[in-house]
């Protein structure tokens, strides 16, 4: 496990607020269409949710209310810093819809989602940003027992100081995804990417590392 503290990771969601005018505010809009769209197309009955380093869960909790999928949500969300947890809790009890737990533990150890995968649906969401390039490539591998074909993955990376996308979408092919679709609006930071995980599943095994977080500040100085 390894050393986020760099940032204050509670503190980095005031980036989500309408008025901060933030890439992250226009970046979690587009998640959450895309998001949105996903569980609409979901097959009928419980709807499988996992995400790596979850945050306070934004993304989810922002297109739950209201939507016609919402009861058959499922979802885990993994994340390290027990104040996101507590949040994630207290929005999961103010939802009232489907279920949504917060599992406090380090996301790369593979092994925390052992107990729900094959899931529906995979967010990886603000990590593959924070993780080297190689670990970002090894949880990609990872999809096969993570994801159940048919399923789908939301992801997003920041396309500067390197635009490492070309890279993440080949690995997506390589472990058997199909882009539906991948946003980048001009002049901005962000991307994000929806794919679908066409199979084979593999079994699940158990003790894989995925990935160590290291930040995004850090990642920058090593020019990735
Ligand atoms: C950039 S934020 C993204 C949050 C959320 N996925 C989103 O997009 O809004 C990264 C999150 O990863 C969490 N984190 C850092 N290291 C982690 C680890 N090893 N396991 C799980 N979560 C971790 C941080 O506490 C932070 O909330």
């Amino acid at each position: 496990m390894t050393d986020h503290i760099d940032l204050d990771w509670f503190e980095w969601h005031r980036r989500y607020e309408p008025q901060s005018g933030s890439h992250l505010r226009r970046r979690l809009q587009v998640v959450q269409d895309l998001l949105s769209r996903t569980l609409y197309e979901c097959r009928p009955g419980r709807i499988a949710v996992a995400s790596l380093c979850a945050g306070q869960g934004d993304d989810l909790f922002g297109v739950l209310g209201g939507h016609r999928r919402a009861d058959d949500v499922d979802a885990l969300l993994v994340e390290l810093d027990e104040r996101n947890t507590a949040e994630i809790d207290r929005r999961a009890a103010a939802a009232g819809c489907g279920t949504v737990r917060s599992l406090r533990a380090d996301a790369g150890d593979a092994d925390v989602l052992s107990s729900v995968a094959p899931v529906d649906v995979l967010l990886l969401c603000g990590m593959l940003g924070n993780i080297t390039m190689l670990d970002a490539e090894r949880t990609i591998a990872a999809i096969p027992m993570l994801v159940r074909p048919g399923g789908t993955i939301v992801w997003t990376r920041r396309n500067v100081p390197v635009d490492q996308t070309p890279r993440l979408r080949s690995a997506f092919d390589a472990a058997g995804c199909v882009s539906v679709d991948f946003v980048a609006p001009p002049g901005d930071k962000f991307t994000v990417g929806l794919e679908r995980f066409e199979g084979p599943g593999s079994a699940f095994e158990p003790g894989h590392r995925l990935f160590d977080f290291v930040g995004f500040p850090k990642l920058a100085a090593l020019g990735e």
